[in-house]
This record gives C-alpha cells, sequence and structure tokens, in this order.
C-alpha cells in the first residue's frame, strides 16, 4: 500500500513534510518518482498534471487537498468511479471569511469611487453607508460560505445566502434558482462560493447581473469559471455594477493580455483567497484515510452525480 502525492503549490514541501508526519507509517511517493505504480492505491494531490494518473491501475481513492474538486472531476486522466474525498474547511474558513470581509469593506467603503478620485486627484468627500444598509449575498451555504457570512454578520452586514437545498443558516435563506431573483434583488454585495459544477459554470452572467441592485459589486473567490467576463466588463462599464473583486479565473496564472488586469474598477488576488492550512489538511486526510479503511464514509466524499 502506498500514497502518491503531487501538490502543485507545496514549493517549500510544507504540505508533504505535515502528511508525513500525519501518516508516519504510510509509504508516501513523490510524483514523478512513483517506484512500482501498482503498489500505489491511493494519490493526495492538488492539481496534477495529466500524466498522473497513468499506469495507477490499482488506485482505489484520490484525497484532494482542496475543497474545490472541479479539477479532478475535468482531469482527462481519472477514471469516474475512483471515490474523490475533499477537505472539508480545513483552515479555508477563517482565511475566506478575512479575504470577503476586505472586499466587502472595500465596497461598502466606497473604495471603487475613492481610488478614481485619488486618481484625479479629486479631493471627493463621499458619504459612507451604514453596514447595516449594505446586505451581502453569498451565492453557497457550505463550509466556507457558512463561515464567511458569520464573519460578515458579526461585522454588521445583513446577510443573504443561496444554497441547493434548506438548511439552518445566518440571517436570510434562499433555495434553488426559483428563490434566486429575490435573492439577487436583496444582496448589494454578491459573493461567489459556490462549486464549480455543471449547474454553475457561467452562473455570474448578464442576465444574473441584471437582477442586482444597481451599483451591485461581485466578488468572485469560487472558481474563474463561474464567471462570464465580457458580461462583467459590460455590467462595470455601463454602471450597473460598480466594481468586482476577483480571485479566480478560468486560464490561471491570468495571461498578461487579459483584459481585468487593467480595469479600474476591479481588484485582482492571484487564487490566494484561502489556502488551506497544512497541519489541519494532513489530520483531515489521515483521518479519512482511517475512515475508509473502517467502512465509515469519510465527511469529505464528493458526491459525483452532484458535483461537488
Ligand atoms: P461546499 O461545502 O461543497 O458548499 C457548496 C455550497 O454551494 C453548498 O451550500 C451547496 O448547496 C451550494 N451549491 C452547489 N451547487 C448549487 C446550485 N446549483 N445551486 C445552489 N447552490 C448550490 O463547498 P465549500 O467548501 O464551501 O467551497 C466552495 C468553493 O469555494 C469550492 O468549491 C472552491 O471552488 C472555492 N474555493 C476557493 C478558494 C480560493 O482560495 N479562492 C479556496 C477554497 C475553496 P447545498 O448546501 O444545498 O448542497
Ligand atoms: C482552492 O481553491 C480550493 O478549492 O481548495
Amino acid at each position: 500500500m502506498a500514497a502518491l502525492y503531487f501538490c502543485s503549490d507545496d514549493n517549500n514541501g510544507n504540505m508533504l513534510r505535515a502528511m508525513q508526519q500525519a501518516m508516519p507509517n504510510l509509504d508516501i511517493r513523490v510524483w514523478p518518482n512513483t517506484g512500482n505504480k501498482l503498489e500505489i492505491d491511493c494519490a493526495i494531490v492538488w492539481m496534477p498534471p495529466d500524466d498522473f494518473f497513468d499506469g495507477l491501475d490499482n488506485l482505489a481513492h484520490v484525497y484532494s487537498v482542496s475543497a474545490g474538486v472541479d479539477h479532478l472531476l475535468l482531469h482527462p486522466g481519472l477514471r469516474h468511479d475512483i471515490p474523490l474525498i475533499r477537505l472539508f474547511d480545513a483552515g479555508m474558513g477563517d482565511k475566506m471569511a478575512n479575504y470577503v470581509l476586505y472586499g466587502a469593506l472595500h465596497a461598502q467603503r466606497c473604495m471603487p469611487e475613492l481610488t478614481l478620485a485619488q486618481q484625479a486627484r479629486n479631493w471627493q468627500r463621499t458619504a459612507i453607508p451604514d453596514p447595516a444598509s449594505v446586505p451581502i449575498g453569498i451565492l453557497g451555504a457550505g463550509a466556507l460560505g457558512q463561515k464567511v457570512a458569520s464573519h460578515l454578520s458579526l461585522n454588521g452586514f445583513p446577510i443573504n445566502q443561496w444554497s441547493r437545498s434548506a438548511k439552518q443558516t445566518i440571517g436570510s435563506h434562499f433555495i434553488g434558482d426559483e428563490q434566486l431573483p429575490a435573492f439577487l434583488a436583496a444582496s448589494q454585495i454578491l459573493v461567489c462560493l459556490l462549486p464549480l459544477t455543471a449547474n454553475t459554470t457561467g452562473i455570474l452572467n448578464e442576465k444574473l447581473f441584471t437582477g442586482l441592485p444597481d451599483g451591485a459589486y461581485v466578488i468572485n473567490p469560487g472558481r474563474g469559471q463561474h464567471l462570464v467576463v465580457d458580461d462583467l466588463l459590460k455590467a462595470l462599464d455601463s454602471g450597473k455594477l460598480k466594481g468586482a473583486m476577483l480571485d479566480v479565473f478560468e486560464t490561471e496564472p491570468l495571461p498578461e493580455d487579459s483584459p481585468l488586469w487593467h480595469h479600474e474598477r476591479i481588484v485582482i488576488t492571484p487564487h490566494i483567497a484561502a489556502a488551506s492550512t497544512t497541519t489541519e489538511s494532513a489530520e483531515q486526510v489521515a483521518q479519512s484515510m482511517k475512515d475508509v479503511v473502517n467502512g465509515t464514509e469519510p465527511r469529505g466524499l464528493v458526491d459525483r452525480q452532484r458535483g461537488y
């Protein structure tokens, strides 16, 4: 029994060391040094290359060192019958909550307008609305959406959350496509914390922006493919939206010639909203492996039908 490891962001080896510490008896091999591929029965990965799974004929489980698993569901080399297990929060919730709070304050404190005024050397004393009058809508009420909601609420923002199924949330809760228009109309700042699935691809589009109040602000730390870039640019240029903060992009790194880089109302961050914490990630992977051995369903087991 051996695990094959590849995490694209683990340049300093901290995640690998955490995994080795959490699972001292596991033979963890670091791709491309696979040894005998037939001995490998599980993989621990983030963004593995296209040929990563080639020849892993005895692979039984894949542990994703991430919340989103779209990179694995769409991976050209991964068989569709292999169970996928993802991270659940693992330190990302608190970081995501701060990222979104930063974006929400940027919008509520009128920074898009004030940044333009500064560039024009214009002493533009703008009336700053109270957070209580700036409702925030969160698309997604999962591990991260709920953490973000509670942090924003503690900072005085009214909260709306939207998800597929009914659940207890902070603030107002909206369910499914039928309640999406009411959710949008009530959200001055919109945050996307959905997984990327067939149903959510391109959800941040012209129709959705039209449903938001005029001058709304969009924060997308979900996935780049949630956003239709041309529709965002049109909505910003028409004044329908007053700004956007984007952490994720269809192609990463964001290509140099992307019009997003230069837009004066867009804040860009390079997919750094919320990295998982190494120790928590490793402990979760170790726990999930134990669950698998004991025949218990691991908490982060992905429902391939749902796509998350
Ligand atoms: P999660 O726990 O799976 O939660 C997903 C939420 O989205 C759930 O509330 C789910 O509804 C809802 N949802 C899914 N499909 C829907 C649909 N078609 N209509 C309405 N609601 C839908 O995921 P998470 O751990 O919170 O992570 C969310 C995403 O954040 C990840 O998939 C990833 O793309 C992104 N992320 C980004 C970063 C970053 O650094 N930028 C870091 C971590 C994660 P139900 O509750 O009804 O199932
Ligand atoms: C990061 O984007 C994740 O999905 O964990």
